[in-house]
């Protein structure tokens, strides 16, 4: 397949686990990427393998947002395929968290995603294209540790079916990804919780139907579905990656 021949993509997170798959399924289908991260060693190391390029940012800081945007569209020349990936998560008791973690965590995962949109819309409005959200099964179902990161990927659901309204009129879609879970260093940082992050990695690995983890290249699939021309019809949807965890 060659969905992507001729199409510039923007991924943030793109050096690792999930978004790094999916920089190398749009390249392998034919687009030019760019590869956005707070990681310039590993964002390089992807656009690399895939002949895209990298651009350092910080999706919770607009300035530096703006400024890796502007670097991404000159080098591009146009914008297509905006996928939201960047995320991250510091597990903790909702009654134990303050409000110095409840900003981080929404910073990046919610209003990283409002940023970075906001700087990208008017390329993508200019010729027509697709943004594909990472969300969570957290987002739809709550997961007791990660109540921060779930209100954030509830909101990235919402931010993505009003932004679907508002910007077909420029041929632009807008859908998300629930991910289930990933085998990736953001789920291996479950460790860190010790006896708990296991027993909790044990019980929601069972709660899905085939009993596995996923791969980050099984979401980068859905994601480049959501992102080409074979979804044409499809906006404002959340497509569950998480072995039927929760069903809709
Ligand atoms: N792995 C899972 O089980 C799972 C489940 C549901 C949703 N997700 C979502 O999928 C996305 C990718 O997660 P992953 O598992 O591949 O994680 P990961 O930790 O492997 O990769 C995340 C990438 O985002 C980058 N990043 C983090 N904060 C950033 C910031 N402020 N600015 C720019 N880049 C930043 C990191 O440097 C890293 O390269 C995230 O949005 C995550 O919430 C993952």
């Amino acid at each position: 397949m060659n969905r992507f021949e001729g199409r510039n993509a923007l991924v943030t997170g793109g050096a690792s686990g999930i978004g790094a798959a999916t920089v190398r399924r749009l390249a392998a289908e034919g687009a030019r990427v760019a590869v956005a991260d707070l990681d310039e060693a590993g964002a390089r190391d992807v656009a690399g393998e895939v002949d895209g390029f990298a651009v350092v940012l910080d999706v919770s800081d607009d300035d530096s947002v703006r400024a890796g945007v502007a670097s991404a569209v000159e080098e591009l020349g146009s914008l297509q395929v905006l996928v939201n990936n960047a995320g991250t998560d510091r597990f903790s008791f909702f009654s134990n968290s303050d409000p110095e973690l409840w900003d981080f965590v929404l910073g990046v995962n919610l209003r990283g995603v409002l940023s970075v949109t906001h700087a990208s819309l008017p390329h993508l409005q200019a010729k027509g294209g697709a943004i594909v959200n990472l969300a969570s099964e957290a987002g739809r179902i709550g997961v007791a540790g990660s109540s921060i990161y779930s209100a954030a990927k509830a909101g990235v659901i919402g931010f993505t079916k009003a932004i679907a309204r508002e910007s077909a009129r420029y041929g632009v879609r807008a859908n998300a990804v629930a991910p289930g879970p990933i085998d990736t260093p953001l789920l291996r940082s479950i460790g860190t919780l010790g006896a708990v992050g296991e027993k909790w990695l044990r019980l929601t690995v069972e709660a899905t139907a085939p009993k596995r983890l996923g791969t980050a290249e099984e979401v980068a699939a859905a994601i480049a579905f959501l992102a080409s021309d074979d979804a044409a019809y499809v906006t404002g949807q959340t497509l569950g990656v998480s072995g039927g965890l929760s069903m809709w």
